[in-house]
């Protein structure tokens, strides 16, 4: 379908972009059942970096399915197609030169593969929030899970569909034992030196 496409070239350049918000870019990639606790620990940690003077933008499952994502599904072929939507806006947001922070359940390990494909090893780092199925049952802040138990929803994350862990990931942050300030900071100690502006 691109065979008649050719990409332009503009003159500023993403260098350009990231030396003047004085930063590197990046993409924070949260993974994580529905109700771990992703979206609580990356609002933490914008604000943390906003604070600093860092300049982000944050993507999130729930909303980007309101707007852009509006016509998927949570069949696993449209979770694929949420993600790869996903990480394509995220690149351009690193081409912007912005430290990006995506919260989203992303269950399968082959669709965060290829997130860490487009946007290069380097400029991704992943964030597994282990929290287990029976913990976030318990917790089902937007009662949720109920649901799903009900038979009210089908291809529930955790309950009527898989959810692969990550295995050799980047940071880990267990909730049951992690604060999310201290969350917070565990990711900032890991991050700093890839956003700072060399
Ligand atoms: S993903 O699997 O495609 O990455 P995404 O992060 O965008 O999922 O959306 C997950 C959010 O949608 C959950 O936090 C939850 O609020 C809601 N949701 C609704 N139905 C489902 C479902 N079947 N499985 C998982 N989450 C669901």
């Amino acid at each position: 379908m691109q065979e008649n496409v050719i990409a332009h070239t503009f003159n500023v350049t993403r260098a350009q972009r990231s030396a003047m918000k004085n930063q590197q870019p990046l993409l924070l990639w949260f993974t994580g059942l529905s109700g771990s606790g992703k979206s609580t620990i990356a609002n933490a940690l914008e604000k943390a970096l906003f604070e600093k003077g860092i300049h982000t933008y944050s993507l999130d499952g729930d909303n980007v399915r309101l707007g852009l994502n509006s016509n998927l599904s949570f069949s696993a072929e449209d979770r694929t197609e949420n993600i790869r939507r996903i990480a394509e806006v995220s690149n351009l947001m690193i081409d912007a030169g912005l430290v990006v922070i995506a919260s989203f359940v992303s269950p399968y390990k082959k669709d965060r593969a290829a997130v860490k494909e487009i946007v290069g090893d380097f400029r991704f780092v992943e964030v597994f929030v282990n929290t287990s199925v029976e913990e976030c049952e318990k917790r089902d802040v937007k009662g949720l899970y109920k649901k799903a138990r009900a038979g009210e929803i089908k291809n529930f994350t955790g309950i009527n569909a898989p959810y692969e862990a990550p295995v050799n990931t980047d940071i880990e942050i267990d909730t049951l034992e992690t604060s999310v300030e201290a969350a917070v900071d565990i990711i900032i100690h890991k991050i700093e030196h890839k956003i700072a502006h060399q």
